[in-house]
């Protein structure tokens, strides 16, 4: 019997190939559409992929980048590049507004600096205010 979690996730993996190949994309296609990939949710992965759930979470818990709960998560480049455009001044003033923020290795947005990602979706050029934006889901 599917649970009602298995079967979402059945429905937006649907047309996915069932193969271990796709697991880190069925991983993100799950945070994309439902916020994060918890316990239940690599259950459900798990089966829709015929794969063992060991997998399916040495996979999850392997990319510390994959959401496995509802808050919401800020990383805050602070490798080179957006160090010297004032990375440390946004880390700080991004927890000064009460988010969970975590300084993090160079995100791929150097040209862009100062990056950060809430949740899975990148900020550039960020500021405290376009981090606190796109942490209430918009930007
Ligand atoms: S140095 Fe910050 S994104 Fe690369």
């Amino acid at each position: 019997m599917r649970t009602e979690t298995e079967q979402q996730v059945r429905s937006i993996l649907e047309g996915m190939p069932r193969e271990r190949a796709s697991l880190l994309p069925a991983l993100w296609t799950v945070v994309d559409q439902m916020g994060w990939v918890d316990q239940e949710r690599m259950e459900a992965v798990a089966a829709v992929l015929n794969l063992p759930v060991a997998d399916v979470y040495g996979v999850a818990s392997f990319y510390a980048m994959l959401p496995s709960d509802g808050r919401t998560q800020v990383r805050v480049c602070d490798d080179v590049l957006c160090h010297l455009a004032g990375s440390e001044r946004l880390l700080d003033a991004v927890r000064a507004q009460g988010l969970d923020a975590v300084a993090w290795p160079c995100l791929g947005r150097c040209d862009q600096a100062p990056a950060a990602l809430v949740n899975a979706s990148p900020v550039v050029r960020a500021t405290a205010e376009k981090v606190q934006r796109a942490a209430q889901g918009g930007e």
